[in-house]
């Protein structure tokens, strides 16, 4: 059967306003976090009753490191606890499990905690769970030119390629999303309708969806109606139809 193009392979999601939902209620920032994971487990549910492939999440941005060193260590301490409070129910659901990002800035538990459930949910198939972690779109789009450049010190036939205007320049498998499709569609909650250095080079064609709702309160039907905006959507890349 052929896929259902109205169904997007890949969603992404940035997940804003936490802090906002946390204080609107008189309580702590990170009290707002905590709530958030939850969004991210009902989106997952909802993303593999859709029949999305990919669900992306940005969880921490590289910017995110200046935040109150209180706050960084909630929110690192979050990822770790969600590791291994949803192993059990990641395996039971056939899902991969990746984090993409700056890994040098990270803690060694922590990178110990990545790296077992990513080999444990390795061969999952249904649906490939992945969480930016101190990421951004131009640190993606500067690591891949360095590791370009050092493969053409290597091979300098592909150096010579490089400077050949006629030859397509191959960025998209230098970068830390190599063989993830582009997302398809890009959700931001709490009613900012900017990228913050998201995705930079990969959401070149993504459709975009801006939802007032702050992403504690982004549930289930929510990720279900930003399905059926963007199945309303026509999709051209810049063509003629
Ligand atoms: C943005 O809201 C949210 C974040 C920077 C952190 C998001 C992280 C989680 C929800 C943790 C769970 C993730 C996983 C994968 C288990 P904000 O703090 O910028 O909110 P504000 O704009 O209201 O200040």
């Amino acid at each position: 059967m052929e896929k259902d193009s109205r169904i997007p392979v890949h969603v992404s999601m940035i997940m804003d306003g936490n802090g906002r939902w946390a204080r609107a209620r008189g309580q702590e920032r990170v009290f707002g976090h905590k709530k958030g994971a939850e969004s991210v487990r009902a989106c997952l549910e909802a993303a593999i009753e859709a029949g999305v492939k990919y669900l992306s999440v940005y969880a921490f941005s590289e910017e995110n490191w200046n935040r109150p060193r209180q706050e960084v260590d909630f929110l690192m301490k979050l990822m770790a606890d969600s590791i291994s409070d949803e192993m059990e129910s990641l395996m039971k659901n056939g899902v991969r499990f990746r984090v993409l990002g700056n890994r040098a800035r990270l803690s060694p538990d922590l990178l110990e905690a990545i790296s077992s459930l990513e080999a444990m949910t390795r061969d999952n198939g249904t649906i490939d769970l992945i969480v930016f972690l101190s990421y951004s779109g131009r640190w993606d789009i500067s690591q891949a030119a360095r590791r370009f450049a050092q493969h053409c010190i290597e091979c300098p036939e592909e150096a010579a390629k490089l400077l050949d205007e006629n030859e397509p320049v191959d960025m998209g498998s230098y970068l830390v999303t190599a063989g993830i499709p582009d997302p398809d569609l890009i959700i931001r909650t709490s009613g900012e309708k900017r990228l913050s250095n998201y995705l930079l080079w990969q959401g070149a064609y993504s459709e975009l969806v801006f939802v007032d709702k702050l992403w504690p309160d982004f549930r289930r039907d929510d990720f279900f109606d930003a399905l059926a905006e963007y199945s309303s959507r026509d999709r051209r890349y810049g063509k003629v139809k």
